[in-house]
């Protein structure tokens, strides 16, 4: 709980927390191994480059419409997509810049066959080891729980019940009910409804400093879990607080 600063005194006391899921709960690590197992050379550049590019995506989707679409509720595709759909063009985006287009170098099957068991990690992600002791002391400590995810229900209720964690989530929300991802203040809102308290009032846990910051401008008290040691975005809102593992989350609510 190193580097965790202080909530402010005047803050309000929170009464619910909702968690993002990849790279906070649940741990992208073994798809990153998978990779390195298909692409020895240049896994970690695909890593990275996969994973940006599945967040432009999801950004592309929700601010693009066609002329005289804006204002009106139709939203069907080609801009909203599933979060499956849209981390799987990502990944195959990547491959082909990152492992070669060249159809010499990785033919279709083989593309297809590595895109396919790299999808299917996603569904059974571990949870990070301190996601269950914590969830297990909130729940002692009476404080609702959840997931408010850009993952498509289908994936996350996939996670959550590999990892084991479904007892221990009273909501696992994703942002597919409004069709549009975070950090659209329609995603950050079904939080708000789905706990029925203001956004001040619930502690909003990403690892993902562009989530942390949305979720701050949108109101919601936050914990940046900030794992890898990285600056927070440069555009002047900080998070309520910054650590560098999940049980910081514990110090919202004294037991
Ligand atoms: C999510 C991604 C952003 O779970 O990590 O919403």
């Amino acid at each position: 709980m190193e580097n965790s600063h202080s909530p402010r005194h005047d803050a309000p006391a929170p009464r619910a927390v909702l968690f993002d899921a990849y790279g906070t709960l649940f741990d992208v690590y073994s798809v990153a191994q998978l990779a390195e197992q298909l692409f020895p050379g240049p896994w970690q550049a695909l890593s990275l480059l996969w994973r940006d590019k599945q967040i432009e995506y999801t950004r592309l989707v929700t601010t693009s419409r066609r002329y005289g679409q804006l204002g009106t509720p139709d939203i069907s595709p080609p801009f909203y997509r599933p979060f499956g759909e849209l981390t799987r063009a990502a990944l195959v985006y990547a491959i082909k810049k990152i492992a070669g287009n060249d159809p010499a170098t990785l033919g279709k099957a083989e593309m297809d066959s590595n895109v396919d068991q790299l999808m299917a990690q996603y569904r059974k992600l571990d949870a990070f080891g301190d996601a269950r002791e914590v969830l297990t002391a909130l729940k002692a400590r009476g404080i609702p729980t959840g997931i408010l995810s850009n993952g498509d229900p289908e994936m996350l209720s996939a996670v959550v019940r590999n990892a084991g964690l479904a007892d221990l989530l009273d909501h696992v929300i994703s942002v597919d009910r409004v069709r549009h991802y975070k950090t659209h203040p329609e995603a950050y809102a079904l939080g708000v409804h789905a706990i029925g308290a203001p956004p001040e009032k619930i502690v909003f846990v990403s690892s993902n400093s562009w989530d942390a910051l949305g979720a701050a401008w949108y109101g919601y008290t936050t914990l940046w879990v900030n794992r890898a040691g990285l600056p927070f975005e440069e555009l002047g809102t900080q998070p309520t607080r910054t650590a560098s593992t999940l049980d910081a989350v514990l110090e919202f609510f004294p037991a």
